[in-house]
């Protein structure tokens, strides 16, 4: 079952006006909520980056906190899967085609849930391949927009090249992945760009850094060198459905030194088995935006 505006209904049903903004300009925001166990994960960090997304937009947020709340359970328990990922996405709702923004518009708001599949145990032991290209995208790529274009031809071009992801570089520096962030681990220390315009702000990304100060790894933040990327001793990707997973082969070389070059790395291993603990934790104890 899918929602939208106000409605539940089987997704072959759901549908939305030719001139809705969503599909004209690409004009709305999004989010991607895993679900463990029927457990929203992080969701009052979810629901407040979508709150910054629509003020960036000037979106009037459709509904309260305590709403979106009980839309995100209520999505969980009519769909069957045990681990499910909630798409939400936010339009300016439907409109004659015009730049500036309509009047006395309301937006339209759309929900669907799919079974989230998490890598699978033989790619987190071997990693994935990844190329890196020039981070083309516009300069507001802090809003979780569902303009993906740029985001969608990157992406296609490491299908093309038989890879997972595309590594963006901005002017020499590290950005982050077309659909995930990035982070270098150089003699075992963990590396990652701090959150600008020029990323996303990912929960999976906090949920790492987090971890990785209560247990006291060390971490910087700070701008990553193209160099320092390419000479990186492992390379992670981490978002809401990868969670944390290795970058193997960069640009076809092996990302690393010595016997564990072309390997996901002990940091990675580690990171990953803090992050499957935390989340048990977390589903022991479940969130909610009211309490
Ligand atoms: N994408 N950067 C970009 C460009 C992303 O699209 C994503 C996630 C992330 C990671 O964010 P998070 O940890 O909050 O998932 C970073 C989602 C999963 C998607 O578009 O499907």
């Amino acid at each position: 079952m899918i929602y939208l505006n106000g409605e539940w209904m089987p997704i072959e049903q759901a549908k939305i006006p030719v001139l809705d903004r969503g599909f004209i300009f690409g004009d709305g925001v999004y989010e991607v909520i895993p679900c463990y166990s029927g457990h929203p994960f992080r969701l009052r960090e979810h629901l407040a980056r979508l709150q910054t997304s629509l003020g960036a937009v000037r979106i009037d947020n459709p509904y309260s906190l305590e709403r979106w709340d009980e839309l995100v359970r209520a999505i969980v328990a009519r769909n069957p899967w045990d681990d499910q990922y909630v798409y939400l996405q936010v339009t300016r709702g439907v409109a004659p085609r015009d730049h500036a923004f309509p009047k006395g518009v309301k937006p339209t708001v759309f929900m669907m849930s799919n079974p989230l599949t998490t890598p699978p145990q033989d790619q987190r032991e071997r990693g994935v391949a990844a190329i890196t290209a020039a981070d083309n995208r516009w300069l507001r790529c802090d809003i979780k927009s569902v303009s993906l274009l740029a985001n969608c031809l990157l992406r296609q071009s490491a299908v093309d090249a038989g890879a997972a992801e595309t590594v963006l570089l901005r002017d020499g520096m590290l950005t982050e992945g077309s659909a995930s962030n990035i982070f270098v681990v150089k003699n075992g220390g963990i590396i990652t760009p701090p959150k600008t315009n020029f990323i996303l702000p990912g929960i999976t990304y906090d949920v790492v850094i987090e971890l990785a100060r209560a247990n006291r790894l060390p971490l910087q933040i700070r701008q990553v060198s193209e160099a320092e990327v390419r000479d990186a001793d492992e390379l992670w990707l981490t978002s809401s459905t990868k969670e944390v997973l290795s970058i193997s082969t960069l640009d076809g070389k092996p990302v690393g030194h010595g016997t564990s070059a072309g390997k996901p790395g002990p940091v990675a291993a580690r990171m990953h088995q803090l992050y499957q603990e935390y989340k048990r934790t977390v589903m022991r104890a479940p969130d909610n935006v009211q309490s």
